[in-house]
């Protein structure tokens, strides 16, 4: 898969398959979401609420079989491998881009399922269409309990798991990081809450934060891709 991946791109002469395909499948995934932005202004909440729920779904999926292929962390190793810039340019431009740009995409994949999850608690269906409801939105304490002892719960298994398979510790950790940040983004919600206790006001807020970031994944990525690709790609500074 590696090796399928490094083979010469379709875009332009210097990129990779795997740097075309990733940039490609971006630019349609920002796509999808924006028009889910459109339809939700344009009052269409249930075609909203479809597009958003599948472009979530297509998204995660693609980058977590995407990043398993490519080895977690290569679109931060290219970086200094794949550029042929200057190295004032490296550092005062295309890595204050790419830190922007995962940190925007990390920030995305919390949100992105978050308002999933609010979007449904904060809707009545009336007349078969999703319809924010206006009132404050609060989850049960118990109920958060019960779902950090499934989260608690989910990551003994992967630990176990991974035990059994032999993986290495960085695997370990990994999954202690994804389940650490899905227990902190659960506890976050008490602190939203207060801040926004309308869950309809919460949903249109956040909502727009959230579109507004993954529209920045979009100009980010393009950036990154145009610098190491078609600007300053390897040959140019190797001849
Ligand atoms: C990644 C997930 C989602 C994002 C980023 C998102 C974003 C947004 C935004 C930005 C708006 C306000 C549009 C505006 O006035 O500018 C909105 C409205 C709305 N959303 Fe979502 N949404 C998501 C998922 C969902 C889901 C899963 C549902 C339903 C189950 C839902 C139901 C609604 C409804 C009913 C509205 C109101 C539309 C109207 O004003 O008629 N959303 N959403």
């Amino acid at each position: 898969m590696q090796e399928f991946l490094k083979k010469p791109g379709f875009m332009v002469s210097s990129g990779t398959l795997g740097a075309d395909l990733s940039y490609l499948l971006a630019v349609v995934f920002t796509l999808l979401f924006l028009v889910a932005w459109w339809m939700a202004k344009k009052g269409q909440s249930t075609r909203h609420h479809k597009l958003a729920l599948i472009s979530m779904i297509s998204m995660v999926t693609y980058f977590v079989a995407y990043y398993y292929a490519r080895n977690l962390g290569a679109l931060a190793a290219e970086g200094k491998e794949g550029f042929g810039g200057p190295p004032e340019i490296y550092d005062n431009v295309f890595s204050p881009i790419l830190f922007i740009h995962i940190s925007l995409v990390i920030l995305g994949l919390i949100l992105g399922p978050y308002l999933i999850v609010e979007g449904y608690r904060a809707c009545d269906k009336v007349g078969g269409e999703y319809v924010l409801k206006p009132g404050v939105l609060k989850a049960d304490p118990k109920k958060f309990i019960r779902i950090w002892l499934w989260i608690l719960g989910l990551w003994g298994v992967m630990e176990v798991f991974c035990l059994i398979r032999g993986k290495p510790w960085q695997a370990q950790l990994a999954y202690f990081l994804i389940f650490a940040t899905i227990a902190l983004v659960v506890g976050l919600e008490k602190l939203i809450e207060k801040w926004l206790p309308d869950g309809a006001r919460r949903h249109r807020i956040l909502g727009r934060v959230t579109m507004i970031m993954f529209a920045l994944i979009l100009v980010t990525s393009t950036a990154t891709y145009l610098m190491l690709y078609v600007i300053y790609p390897l040959k140019a500074a190797t001849g």
